[in-house]
Protein backbone atom coordinates (compact mmCIF):
# COMPACT_ATOMS: atom_id res chain seq x y z
CA UNK A 1 0.00 0.00 0.00
CA UNK A 2 1.57 3.64 -0.97
CA UNK A 3 0.55 6.30 1.30
CA UNK A 4 0.15 10.36 0.32
CA UNK A 5 -1.66 12.71 2.40
CA UNK A 6 -4.17 13.90 0.01
CA UNK A 7 -5.57 11.56 -2.21
CA UNK A 8 -6.78 13.76 -5.50
CA UNK A 9 -9.45 12.38 -8.39
CA UNK A 10 -9.14 14.15 -11.59
CA UNK A 11 -6.59 16.51 -12.88
CA UNK A 12 -9.08 19.02 -14.42
CA UNK A 13 -8.74 22.92 -12.82
CA UNK A 14 -10.18 21.60 -9.35
CA UNK A 15 -7.87 18.68 -8.77
CA UNK A 16 -4.35 20.21 -10.54
CA UNK A 17 -4.92 23.70 -8.54
CA UNK A 18 -5.80 21.30 -5.13
CA UNK A 19 -2.35 19.92 -5.51
CA UNK A 20 -0.55 23.16 -6.31
CA UNK A 21 -1.76 24.89 -3.19
CA UNK A 22 -1.12 21.81 -1.09
CA UNK A 23 2.27 21.77 -2.26
CA UNK A 24 3.08 25.38 -1.97
CA UNK A 25 2.01 24.94 2.20
CA UNK A 26 3.98 21.56 2.29
CA UNK A 27 0.97 18.98 1.70
CA UNK A 28 1.89 16.19 -0.50
CA UNK A 29 -0.85 15.17 -2.96
CA UNK A 30 -1.15 12.35 -5.52
CA UNK A 31 -3.55 13.31 -8.57
CA UNK A 32 -5.10 10.12 -10.44
CA UNK A 33 -6.73 11.02 -13.82
CA UNK A 34 -8.64 8.48 -16.29
CA UNK A 35 -7.79 10.77 -19.52
CA UNK A 36 -4.65 11.47 -21.42
CA UNK A 37 -2.45 14.25 -20.70
CA UNK A 38 -2.84 15.55 -24.15
CA UNK A 39 -6.79 15.15 -23.79
CA UNK A 40 -6.82 17.16 -20.66
CA UNK A 41 -4.97 19.81 -22.19
CA UNK A 42 -6.60 20.19 -25.17
CA UNK A 43 -10.67 19.54 -24.15
CA UNK A 44 -12.61 22.81 -25.11
CA UNK A 45 -14.44 24.21 -22.93
CA UNK A 46 -15.14 27.63 -20.43
CA UNK A 47 -12.81 30.81 -21.37
CA UNK A 48 -13.73 33.81 -18.85
CA UNK A 49 -12.11 34.11 -15.58
CA UNK A 50 -13.96 36.30 -12.91
CA UNK A 51 -11.37 38.94 -10.89
CA UNK A 52 -11.12 36.71 -8.04
CA UNK A 53 -9.74 33.57 -10.15
CA UNK A 54 -7.07 35.66 -11.73
CA UNK A 55 -6.06 36.67 -8.16
CA UNK A 56 -6.25 33.28 -7.56
CA UNK A 57 -4.00 31.99 -10.16
CA UNK A 58 -1.84 34.96 -9.77
CA UNK A 59 -0.62 34.81 -5.78
CA UNK A 60 -0.13 30.67 -6.47
CA UNK A 61 2.71 31.65 -9.17
CA UNK A 62 0.44 30.43 -12.41
CA UNK A 63 0.00 33.29 -14.07
CA UNK A 64 3.09 34.07 -15.53
CA UNK A 65 1.56 33.41 -19.24
CA UNK A 66 -2.18 34.63 -17.86
CA UNK A 67 -0.64 38.16 -17.72
CA UNK A 68 0.52 37.95 -20.82
CA UNK A 69 -1.73 36.31 -23.01
CA UNK A 70 -5.26 37.05 -21.23
CA UNK A 71 -7.19 39.23 -22.45
CA UNK A 72 -8.98 42.14 -20.15
CA UNK A 73 -12.44 42.55 -20.91
CA UNK A 74 -14.47 45.89 -19.13
CA UNK A 75 -17.75 44.61 -19.76
CA UNK A 76 -20.30 42.79 -22.41
CA UNK A 77 -22.99 43.51 -24.82
CA UNK A 78 -26.32 43.05 -24.54
CA UNK A 79 -28.55 42.73 -27.76
CA UNK A 80 -32.35 42.31 -28.21
CA UNK A 81 -35.06 43.69 -30.16
CA UNK A 82 -32.43 44.86 -32.93
CA UNK A 83 -30.02 47.01 -30.30
CA UNK A 84 -26.99 46.54 -28.67
CA UNK A 85 -26.31 47.81 -25.30
CA UNK A 86 -23.14 47.75 -23.44
CA UNK A 87 -22.84 47.04 -19.62
CA UNK A 88 -19.45 49.00 -18.37
CA UNK A 89 -18.70 46.79 -15.77
CA UNK A 90 -15.38 49.23 -14.76
CA UNK A 91 -18.11 51.78 -14.14
CA UNK A 92 -20.70 50.01 -12.45
CA UNK A 93 -18.92 47.67 -10.16
CA UNK A 94 -15.24 48.63 -10.65
CA UNK A 95 -14.24 44.94 -11.83
CA UNK A 96 -13.44 43.66 -15.19
CA UNK A 97 -12.98 39.62 -16.02
CA UNK A 98 -10.20 38.20 -18.17
CA UNK A 99 -10.39 35.72 -21.26
CA UNK A 100 -8.31 33.18 -20.92
CA UNK A 101 -8.70 30.08 -21.58
CA UNK A 102 -9.58 26.48 -19.91
CA UNK A 103 -7.29 24.41 -21.47
CA UNK A 104 -4.35 26.89 -21.29
CA UNK A 105 -4.99 27.16 -17.44
CA UNK A 106 -4.94 23.33 -17.83
CA UNK A 107 -1.83 23.45 -19.15
CA UNK A 108 0.16 25.70 -16.90
CA UNK A 109 -1.22 23.70 -13.94
CA UNK A 110 -0.28 20.66 -15.36
CA UNK A 111 3.55 21.96 -16.33
CA UNK A 112 3.98 23.61 -12.81
CA UNK A 113 3.18 20.49 -11.25
CA UNK A 114 5.44 18.07 -13.29
CA UNK A 115 7.87 21.16 -12.78
CA UNK A 116 7.31 20.69 -8.92
CA UNK A 117 8.55 16.84 -9.35
CA UNK A 118 4.08 16.41 -8.78
CA UNK A 119 3.27 12.46 -9.77
CA UNK A 120 0.19 12.98 -12.22
CA UNK A 121 -0.92 9.39 -13.03
CA UNK A 122 -2.72 9.71 -16.46
CA UNK A 123 -4.89 7.41 -18.58
CA UNK A 124 -5.98 5.65 -15.56
CA UNK A 125 -8.98 3.12 -15.49
CA UNK A 126 -11.29 1.11 -12.67
CA UNK A 127 -10.95 4.57 -9.82
CA UNK A 128 -12.19 3.56 -6.64
CA UNK A 129 -12.52 4.54 -2.80
CA UNK A 130 -13.14 3.17 0.28
CA UNK A 131 -13.26 3.70 4.09
CA UNK A 132 -13.76 7.38 3.99
CA UNK A 133 -15.30 7.22 7.01
CA UNK A 134 -12.28 6.34 8.68
CA UNK A 135 -9.26 7.81 9.59
CA UNK A 136 -7.47 6.16 6.39
CA UNK A 137 -9.12 6.72 3.01
CA UNK A 138 -8.13 4.32 0.75
CA UNK A 139 -7.63 5.44 -2.95
CA UNK A 140 -7.07 2.34 -5.51
CA UNK A 141 -7.05 2.72 -9.20
CA UNK A 142 -5.45 0.94 -11.99
CA UNK A 143 -2.50 2.27 -13.62
CA UNK A 144 -1.86 3.07 -17.38
CA UNK A 145 0.78 0.10 -17.42
CA UNK A 146 -2.22 -1.95 -15.83
CA UNK A 147 -1.06 -2.16 -12.41
CA UNK A 148 -3.54 -2.20 -9.91
CA UNK A 149 -2.39 0.41 -6.90
CA UNK A 150 -3.77 1.43 -3.59
CA UNK A 151 -3.03 4.23 -1.94
CA UNK A 152 -3.82 5.29 1.30
CA UNK A 153 -4.69 8.81 2.36
CA UNK A 154 -5.44 11.15 5.25
CA UNK A 155 -7.97 12.78 3.01
CA UNK A 156 -9.31 11.82 -0.86
CA UNK A 157 -10.38 15.30 -2.98
CA UNK A 158 -12.93 13.84 -5.23
CA UNK A 159 -12.42 16.86 -8.40
CA UNK A 160 -13.18 14.16 -10.78
CA UNK A 161 -16.10 16.49 -12.31
CA UNK A 162 -20.17 15.55 -13.17
CA UNK A 163 -19.38 12.11 -14.03
CA UNK A 164 -17.07 11.30 -11.54
CA UNK A 165 -16.99 8.39 -9.04
CA UNK A 166 -16.70 10.50 -5.87
CA UNK A 167 -20.12 11.59 -5.67
CA UNK A 168 -21.57 8.29 -5.08
CA UNK A 169 -19.50 7.69 -2.05
CA UNK A 170 -21.46 10.05 -0.19
CA UNK A 171 -24.14 8.73 1.55
CA UNK A 172 -27.56 10.56 1.65
CA UNK A 173 -27.27 12.79 -0.76
CA UNK A 174 -29.65 15.66 -1.45
CA UNK A 175 -29.38 16.72 -4.64
CA UNK A 176 -30.75 19.92 -6.57
CA UNK A 177 -31.47 19.70 -10.29
CA UNK A 178 -32.86 21.98 -13.36
CA UNK A 179 -32.77 20.61 -16.71
CA UNK A 180 -33.21 23.12 -19.61
CA UNK A 181 -34.86 22.04 -22.89
CA UNK A 182 -31.72 23.02 -25.07
CA UNK A 183 -28.27 23.13 -25.47
CA UNK A 184 -25.12 25.27 -26.99
CA UNK A 185 -23.79 24.59 -30.12
CA UNK A 186 -19.95 25.64 -29.54
CA UNK A 187 -17.14 26.09 -32.30
CA UNK A 188 -13.64 27.49 -32.32
CA UNK A 189 -13.35 29.06 -35.18
CA UNK A 190 -9.77 30.54 -36.82
CA UNK A 191 -10.73 33.88 -37.60
CA UNK A 192 -10.26 37.57 -35.44
CA UNK A 193 -13.14 38.35 -33.27
CA UNK A 194 -15.65 40.73 -34.86
CA UNK A 195 -16.45 42.67 -31.29
CA UNK A 196 -13.57 43.82 -28.95
CA UNK A 197 -16.46 42.49 -25.72
CA UNK A 198 -18.27 39.01 -25.29
CA UNK A 199 -21.96 39.72 -27.04
CA UNK A 200 -24.95 37.96 -25.30
CA UNK A 201 -27.82 38.49 -28.35
CA UNK A 202 -31.57 37.37 -27.31
CA UNK A 203 -33.47 36.41 -31.02
CA UNK A 204 -36.38 35.10 -31.93
CA UNK A 205 -34.54 31.81 -33.43
CA UNK A 206 -31.90 30.55 -30.83
CA UNK A 207 -29.61 32.77 -28.21
CA UNK A 208 -25.82 33.24 -29.49
CA UNK A 209 -22.92 34.22 -27.93
CA UNK A 210 -19.85 35.42 -29.47
CA UNK A 211 -16.77 34.87 -27.36
CA UNK A 212 -13.14 35.29 -28.12
CA UNK A 213 -10.15 32.93 -27.28
CA UNK A 214 -7.26 35.26 -29.23
CA UNK A 215 -6.79 38.15 -31.60
CA UNK A 216 -6.85 35.47 -34.50
CA UNK A 217 -9.32 33.23 -32.38
CA UNK A 218 -13.18 33.08 -32.18
CA UNK A 219 -15.35 31.33 -30.19
CA UNK A 220 -19.29 31.22 -30.98
CA UNK A 221 -21.78 29.77 -29.43
CA UNK A 222 -25.76 28.77 -30.44
CA UNK A 223 -28.87 27.61 -28.58
CA UNK A 224 -30.34 24.45 -30.34
CA UNK A 225 -33.12 22.17 -28.77
CA UNK A 226 -31.77 19.66 -26.62
CA UNK A 227 -30.84 16.44 -28.23
CA UNK A 228 -29.60 18.00 -31.50
CA UNK A 229 -26.89 16.11 -33.00
CA UNK A 230 -24.32 17.83 -34.28
CA UNK A 231 -24.32 15.73 -37.62
CA UNK A 232 -27.03 17.82 -38.83
CA UNK A 233 -25.05 21.57 -38.11
CA UNK A 234 -23.03 22.11 -40.92
CA UNK A 235 -20.64 24.67 -41.29
CA UNK A 236 -22.35 26.82 -43.71
CA UNK A 237 -25.22 25.92 -41.21
CA UNK A 238 -23.78 27.46 -38.54
CA UNK A 239 -22.57 30.55 -40.03
CA UNK A 240 -25.73 31.03 -41.15
CA UNK A 241 -27.93 31.03 -37.95
CA UNK A 242 -24.61 33.02 -36.34
CA UNK A 243 -25.13 35.59 -39.06
CA UNK A 244 -29.08 36.27 -38.59
CA UNK A 245 -28.89 36.12 -34.22
CA UNK A 246 -26.01 38.86 -34.29
CA UNK A 247 -27.14 40.67 -37.17
CA UNK A 248 -27.33 44.32 -37.02
CA UNK A 249 -26.80 47.44 -39.03
CA UNK A 250 -23.34 48.59 -40.16
CA UNK A 251 -21.80 45.99 -38.19
CA UNK A 252 -20.17 42.39 -40.05
CA UNK A 253 -19.19 39.15 -37.79
CA UNK A 254 -16.13 37.53 -39.90
CA UNK A 255 -16.65 34.30 -40.90
CA UNK A 256 -13.37 31.87 -41.40
CA UNK A 257 -12.74 27.77 -40.74
CA UNK A 258 -14.32 26.06 -38.02
CA UNK A 259 -11.92 24.44 -36.31
CA UNK A 260 -13.70 22.46 -33.83
CA UNK A 261 -17.51 21.83 -33.06
CA UNK A 262 -19.58 20.42 -30.19
CA UNK A 263 -22.91 20.36 -28.06
CA UNK A 264 -22.85 20.48 -24.73
CA UNK A 265 -26.40 19.77 -22.90
CA UNK A 266 -27.15 22.30 -19.89
CA UNK A 267 -27.82 21.49 -16.53
CA UNK A 268 -28.08 23.36 -13.21
CA UNK A 269 -27.30 20.86 -10.50
CA UNK A 270 -26.10 20.67 -6.88
CA UNK A 271 -25.09 17.87 -4.92
CA UNK A 272 -24.68 17.90 -0.92
CA UNK A 273 -22.49 17.52 1.62
CA UNK A 274 -19.76 18.67 -0.45
CA UNK A 275 -17.91 16.72 2.21
CA UNK A 276 -18.38 12.94 3.83
CA UNK A 277 -15.83 11.77 6.49
CA UNK A 278 -12.32 12.37 5.06
CA UNK A 279 -13.78 12.83 1.31
CA UNK A 280 -14.25 16.02 -0.09
CA UNK A 281 -15.66 17.13 -3.36
CA UNK A 282 -14.97 20.51 -5.19
CA UNK A 283 -16.36 21.93 -8.60
CA UNK A 284 -18.14 19.69 -11.30
CA UNK A 285 -18.09 16.92 -9.44
CA UNK A 286 -20.70 18.69 -6.67
CA UNK A 287 -22.28 20.88 -9.13
CA UNK A 288 -22.76 22.17 -12.71
CA UNK A 289 -24.28 25.39 -14.13
CA UNK A 290 -25.45 26.10 -17.50
CA UNK A 291 -22.69 28.15 -18.83
CA UNK A 292 -24.93 31.17 -19.70
CA UNK A 293 -23.18 32.98 -16.53
CA UNK A 294 -19.40 31.49 -17.26
CA UNK A 295 -19.66 30.51 -13.80
CA UNK A 296 -18.87 26.54 -13.75
CA UNK A 297 -14.73 27.22 -14.17
CA UNK A 298 -14.59 30.02 -11.71
CA UNK A 299 -16.60 27.91 -8.90
CA UNK A 300 -14.49 24.85 -9.27
CA UNK A 301 -11.64 27.61 -8.64
CA UNK A 302 -13.18 29.45 -6.05
CA UNK A 303 -14.39 25.72 -4.38
CA UNK A 304 -10.43 25.08 -4.09
CA UNK A 305 -9.46 28.39 -2.96
CA UNK A 306 -11.88 27.56 0.15
CA UNK A 307 -10.48 23.93 0.47
CA UNK A 308 -6.81 23.94 0.06
CA UNK A 309 -6.52 26.55 3.58
CA UNK A 310 -9.05 23.85 5.10
CA UNK A 311 -6.62 21.11 4.90
CA UNK A 312 -3.93 22.68 5.11
CA UNK A 313 -5.52 23.99 8.82
CA UNK A 314 -5.97 20.75 9.55
CA UNK A 315 -3.12 18.26 8.50
CA UNK A 316 -0.17 20.32 8.98
CA UNK A 317 -1.48 22.62 11.44
CA UNK A 318 -4.38 19.89 13.47
CA UNK A 319 -6.83 22.57 13.10
CA UNK A 320 -10.35 20.60 11.83
CA UNK A 321 -12.47 24.03 11.80
CA UNK A 322 -12.56 25.13 8.26
CA UNK A 323 -12.39 21.68 7.16
CA UNK A 324 -15.52 21.24 9.14
CA UNK A 325 -17.15 24.64 7.98
CA UNK A 326 -16.21 23.83 3.68
CA UNK A 327 -19.17 22.37 2.80
CA UNK A 328 -21.29 25.62 3.94
CA UNK A 329 -19.23 28.54 2.75
CA UNK A 330 -18.31 26.12 -0.78
CA UNK A 331 -22.26 26.06 -1.15
CA UNK A 332 -23.09 29.69 -0.24
CA UNK A 333 -21.18 30.78 -3.24
CA UNK A 334 -22.10 27.88 -4.91
CA UNK A 335 -25.97 28.70 -4.93
CA UNK A 336 -25.15 32.63 -5.88
CA UNK A 337 -23.45 31.11 -8.92
CA UNK A 338 -26.30 28.68 -9.79
CA UNK A 339 -29.27 31.27 -9.33
CA UNK A 340 -27.21 33.61 -11.44
CA UNK A 341 -26.68 30.76 -14.34
CA UNK A 342 -29.82 30.31 -14.06
CA UNK A 343 -31.28 33.87 -14.32
CA UNK A 344 -29.32 34.50 -17.71
CA UNK A 345 -30.37 31.70 -18.95
CA UNK A 346 -33.90 31.95 -18.83
CA UNK A 347 -33.71 36.01 -19.78
CA UNK A 348 -31.67 34.86 -23.08
CA UNK A 349 -32.96 31.58 -23.93
CA UNK A 350 -36.13 31.26 -26.75
CA UNK A 351 -38.57 29.09 -25.65
CA UNK A 352 -40.72 28.06 -28.78
CA UNK A 353 -44.39 28.87 -28.64
CA UNK A 354 -44.02 30.91 -25.23
CA UNK A 355 -44.69 34.53 -26.06
CA UNK A 356 -45.32 35.55 -22.49
CA UNK A 357 -41.89 34.40 -21.83
CA UNK A 358 -40.93 36.27 -24.72
CA UNK A 359 -42.40 39.78 -23.59
CA UNK A 360 -41.08 38.71 -20.24
CA UNK A 361 -37.60 38.28 -20.88
CA UNK A 362 -37.61 41.69 -23.11
CA UNK A 363 -38.66 43.43 -20.50
CA UNK A 364 -36.31 42.29 -18.66
CA UNK A 365 -33.40 42.81 -21.05
CA UNK A 366 -34.79 46.44 -21.36
CA UNK A 367 -34.69 46.92 -17.32
CA UNK A 368 -31.22 45.49 -16.82
CA UNK A 369 -29.94 48.08 -19.53
CA UNK A 370 -31.44 51.02 -18.82
CA UNK A 371 -31.83 51.19 -14.83
CA UNK A 372 -28.14 51.48 -13.02
CA UNK A 373 -29.13 49.29 -10.30
CA UNK A 374 -30.01 46.46 -12.15
CA UNK A 375 -27.41 46.98 -14.25
CA UNK A 376 -25.22 46.44 -11.10
CA UNK A 377 -26.97 43.60 -10.07
CA UNK A 378 -25.76 41.65 -13.35
CA UNK A 379 -22.22 43.21 -13.04
CA UNK A 380 -21.00 42.11 -9.86
CA UNK A 381 -23.30 38.46 -10.17
CA UNK A 382 -21.01 38.11 -13.62
CA UNK A 383 -17.71 39.99 -12.14
CA UNK A 384 -17.68 37.52 -9.08
CA UNK A 385 -18.27 40.28 -6.59
CA UNK A 386 -21.80 39.75 -5.42
CA UNK A 387 -21.64 38.58 -1.72
CA UNK A 388 -23.03 35.44 -1.49
P1 LIG B 1 -13.39 18.80 -14.91
O1 LIG B 1 -12.74 19.85 -15.72
O2 LIG B 1 -14.53 18.05 -15.52
O3 LIG B 1 -12.27 17.79 -14.47
C1 LIG B 1 -12.56 16.53 -13.90
C2 LIG B 1 -11.48 15.56 -14.31
O4 LIG B 1 -11.72 14.31 -13.66
C3 LIG B 1 -11.49 15.27 -15.80
O5 LIG B 1 -10.20 15.48 -16.33
C4 LIG B 1 -11.95 13.83 -15.90
O6 LIG B 1 -11.37 13.16 -17.00
C5 LIG B 1 -11.48 13.27 -14.58
N1 LIG B 1 -12.20 12.08 -14.14
C6 LIG B 1 -13.52 11.80 -14.29
N2 LIG B 1 -13.83 10.61 -13.75
C7 LIG B 1 -12.67 10.12 -13.25
C8 LIG B 1 -12.35 8.90 -12.58
N3 LIG B 1 -13.26 7.98 -12.32
N4 LIG B 1 -11.07 8.71 -12.20
C9 LIG B 1 -10.12 9.66 -12.45
N5 LIG B 1 -10.37 10.81 -13.09
C10 LIG B 1 -11.64 11.04 -13.47
N6 LIG B 1 -17.99 26.42 -18.35
C11 LIG B 1 -18.04 27.68 -18.79
O7 LIG B 1 -18.00 28.59 -17.94
N7 LIG B 1 -18.11 27.94 -20.15
C12 LIG B 1 -18.13 26.95 -21.09
O8 LIG B 1 -18.18 27.22 -22.28
C13 LIG B 1 -18.11 25.61 -20.67
N8 LIG B 1 -18.15 24.57 -21.55
C14 LIG B 1 -18.13 23.28 -21.09
C15 LIG B 1 -18.20 22.20 -21.98
C16 LIG B 1 -18.23 20.88 -21.53
C17 LIG B 1 -18.30 19.72 -22.51
C18 LIG B 1 -18.16 20.63 -20.13
C19 LIG B 1 -18.20 19.19 -19.61
C20 LIG B 1 -18.07 21.71 -19.24
C21 LIG B 1 -18.06 23.03 -19.69
N9 LIG B 1 -17.97 24.13 -18.82
C22 LIG B 1 -18.02 25.39 -19.26
C23 LIG B 1 -17.81 23.97 -17.40
C24 LIG B 1 -16.36 24.05 -16.96
O9 LIG B 1 -15.52 23.63 -17.99
C25 LIG B 1 -16.25 23.18 -15.74
O10 LIG B 1 -17.03 23.81 -14.71
C26 LIG B 1 -14.83 22.95 -15.23
O11 LIG B 1 -14.13 22.11 -16.13
C27 LIG B 1 -14.85 22.31 -13.85
O12 LIG B 1 -13.57 21.87 -13.49
P2 LIG B 1 -13.40 20.57 -12.62
O13 LIG B 1 -11.94 20.44 -12.40
O14 LIG B 1 -14.31 20.60 -11.46
O15 LIG B 1 -13.95 19.37 -13.54
C1 LIG C 1 -16.40 31.12 -23.41
O1 LIG C 1 -15.58 31.97 -23.80
O2 LIG C 1 -16.26 29.92 -23.65
C2 LIG C 1 -17.59 31.57 -22.65
C3 LIG C 1 -17.69 32.89 -22.26
C4 LIG C 1 -18.81 33.32 -21.57
C5 LIG C 1 -19.82 32.43 -21.27
C6 LIG C 1 -19.70 31.10 -21.65
C7 LIG C 1 -18.59 30.66 -22.34
O3 LIG C 1 -20.93 32.87 -20.62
Amino acid sequence: MERTQVGIIGAGPAGLLLSHLLALAGIESVVVELRSRQHCEQRQRAGLLEAGTVATLRDAGLAKRLDVEGIEHGGIYLQYAGERHHLDFRDLVDRTVTIYAQTEIVKDLIAARLAAGQRIDFSITDTSVSDVDSSRPVLRYVDEAGAARAVECDVIAGCDGFHGISRAAVPDVVAYERAYPFSWLGIIADVAPSTDELIYAHHPDGFALHSVRTPHVSRLYLQVPAGEAIGSWSDERIWENLQKRFALPGWTLREGPIREKAITPMRSFVSTPMRYGRLFLAGDAAHIVPPTGAKGLNLAVSDVALLAPALVAWLRDGDPSLADTYPERALRRVWRATHFSWWMTQMLHAVPGDAFNTQLQLSQLRYVTASRPAAVTLAENYTGSAPA
